[in-house]
Order: structure tokens, then sequence, then C-alpha cells
């Protein structure tokens, strides 16, 4: 089964074809990270003008690269949330005209189960990924998202720990711009991280008792008491901003002597050690087959290796290009949902604040 997968939940516009939930025939990602990165972050109105003029272009590209035709697809997979409303419309909108021409079924995906079933694909000539094997626990990290999942089945999906604040990507874009180090954070902490030392400052790790809950509001705001120290009054010239649409992203200032580099390698090490003793420890405690990573933050090298070197099982995440946000993964997603019967018809919407674990199937 061929499927076309379309994903605007975002700052990513992006088209996928992927054949069976497995094989990625083709993933276009075009990035909006040159129209944000001034503002220090997503401008959700730009972001949706951004996906009209580069949609339709980028499922051309998509179906174009998998050398097929649209005849030979067999249904339209699109985000329906969660996400920014005005990006998913988008999205939303044109997977329902395509399916209403070209006389598809349409496959609604939440863009969390996608993160999921990354780790179901292979990239076009990579060697074949096996299938993950089910009981697993699954440590979705993506800029909004911190869930901790058991997955018993496909879609059988028990929540067993959130985060109560920032998620864990949110708390990488956060530190990072405390920092002055850029957007999108969890990339460029990670690589100023590699050059500092952890544990010269000490920043809260937030336990929460035994409970598998998160929280990262705290360590964010230790951050920032620390930098505060060598923060440096700076004249703005605020003439020069106040014409412009939207606000700009104004680089703190600090005195040269502010460690940057340790002061990274202790916030990720921070965020890290949380995510992995409790991901551990659900792990054992609901005897899982497999620990599945998945979401943006899923990319970092430290988690990853941390993960694997705290459990005896074995640990799994999709290549960094299908972690972050990718239309391969709806498209992967909505393979095994149709297995189950679920489409849409064109009364379809968004769904901004959907939860991974609650969401209805439609059954036909
Ligand atoms: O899944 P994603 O692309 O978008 C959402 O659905 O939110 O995740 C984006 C998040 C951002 O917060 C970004 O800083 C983080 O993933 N991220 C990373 C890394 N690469 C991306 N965080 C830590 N280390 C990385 N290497
Ligand atoms: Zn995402």
């Amino acid at each position: 089964m061929i499927i076309l997968g379309i994903e605007t939940s975002c700052d990513e516009t992006s088209a996928a074809v992927v054949r069976d939930g497995r094989w990625v025939l083709s993933n276009v990602i075009r990035s909006q990270v040159d129209l944000h990165e001034r503002y220090g972050g997503i401008v959700p109105e730009l972001a949706s003008r951004r996906h009209v003029t580069t949609i339709i272009p980028t499922i051309d590209l998509a179906i174009e690269q998998a050398g097929i035709s649209p005849s030979a697809l067999d249904a339209i997979a699109v985000t329906e949330g969660p996400g920014l409303a005005g990006s998913l419309l988008v999205g939303v909108n044109v997977a329902k005209t395509l399916a209403y021409v070209w006389e598809k079924p349409l496959i609604p995906v939440n863009h969390l189960e996608g993160h999921v079933y990354a780790n179901w694909l292979t990239l076009p000539g990579e060697p074949e990924v096996e299938p993950p094997t089910f009981p697993l626990v699954c440590l979705v990290v993506s800029g909004g998202h911190t869930e901790l999942v058991l997955m018993r089945d496909h879609g059988d999906y028990g929540l067993l720990g959130r985060t109560l604040d920032d998620a864990a990507g949110e708390a990488f874009d956060k530190g990072a711009r405390l920092l002055g180090l850029g957007f999108p954070g969890g990339p460029a902490i990670q690589r100023a991280a590699e050059q500092g030392r952890p544990g010269r400052f000490a920043l809260p790790r937030a336990w929460l008792g035994e409970s598998y809950d998160f929280s990262f509001s705290g360590l964010k705001t230790a951050l920032l008491r620390l930098v505060e120290q060598y923060r440096r009054p700076v004249q703005r010239n605020r003439r020069s901003t106040a014409r412009k649409p939207f606000p700009e992203y104004e680089p703190p200032v600090y005195a040269p002597t502010l460690p940057v580099a340790d002061l990274a390698a202790e916030y990720q090490e921070a965020i890290v050690e949380v995510l992995v003793e409790k991901t551990a420890r659900a792990a054992r405690d609901f005897r899982a087959a497999m620990v599945l990573l998945a979401g943006g933050v899923a990319a970092n090298a430290l988690l990853r290796r941390r993960l694997q070197e705290a459990v005896p099982i074995p640990v799994r995440y999709p290549p960094p290009i299908l972690c972050t946000d990718n239309a391969a993964m709806i498209a992967g997603a909505a393979y095994y949902l149709y297995q189950r019967g679920v489409t849409a018809g064109l009364e379809l919407d968004v769904q901004a604040q959907l939860p991974l674990v609650t969401r209805t199937l439609i059954r036909t």
C-alpha cells in the first residue's frame, strides 16, 4: 500500500511517499528556520503563510522523487493535530482536496503517533529496519510534548507520564535563548556542550518522587539566575524594531567571561538525566521488550547514548532526519491506522490540542 503523507503542523512543510508503513520512497522537507530564526522562535502567522506557498511544490516533488504517478497512490494521510491551528489547516485542506479530486481514502494522523512510527521506517538505500517489538516503552520528546508511553500493540497507548510544564525541546530552546545560542535550541546546546564540562555549575533535576512525570521550568529559571550575573546593560535602538510587524529576537549581551559551554553542558545533562532515569525505570517496571525514542529531542546524541547505557534491552531511535518533523512518519503511521479501519471524511478538521493517548478512532 502506497501512502502520500502531508505534514504542516509547525514550521516544516513536508510531503512524503511511504510503502507499507516501512519503506520511505521519498521524504521532502522544507524547513522554515530561515524565516523564524530572527524572531528567536516560531511566528505562527508567518508559518501558515509559508506553508500555503510551499505545500504544492513540496507534494509535487515528493511524488516525482518517489518515481510514481498520483494514480499509484492508495491513500492520502495528513497530520490533523496537535500543532499550530493555522499551520495544520493548510495541510488538512490540501489533503482533503487531493483525496476528493484523486478519489483516494483520507487518513487523519496524530502528529505524536507519527513521531512514534518513525521507528518503523527504512530510508532509501539504508539497511532494513526491523519493526520494533511489543510491549515497548516510548519516550516522545519534541518541541511541544514530553510523554512517556507504554505501547502494547499498534495503536494501544497507555500514558505513564508527561511534562507538567515545559516540554523537553522547549527547555532546550529556552535555554539556548538565555545563553544567546540561537534557534532551534536543541542542536545549538548540543554543539556548545561538546566544548564544555558538566558539573562545574549545579542545576536542579526535578524528580517528582516516584512518578513518571517531568518538569523543566525550574531548570530554566535556575539557568536564568546564573546567567543574570553576567548580563551587561545595553542600549537598544527601539525605533529600528518598532516598525517591524513582529518583535525581533535581541540576543542577551553578557560579559565575555560567561561560561557558555560549561553551562550548556550542565543544562543538557540535567535534562537528559531525568529523561533517562524515568524511561529506564518505566522499562523495568513494565517489562518492556524495547525502548523507543521519538520526536525532535530524540536526535540528541547524549540522550541516545545515556539511554543505551541505562537499559539492558534494545534502545531504538530514528535517524536524525526522521526525528524532527517530517511527512514520512505521518505516511508510516497512517498505514497502521488504515489497517485498523481509520479514515476520515471531508468534514475532517484540525485539532490543535489533540492528545496522543485518548484519540478517538473512527472505524469504518
Ligand atoms: O519534533 P520536532 O521537530 O517538532 C515538534 O513537534 O515540536 O521537535 C523540535 C524540537 C525543538 O525543540 C528542537 O530544539 C529539538 O526538537 N531538537 C533537539 C535536537 N534536535 C532538535 N533537542 C536536543 N538535541 C538535539 N540534537
Ligand atoms: Zn514534531
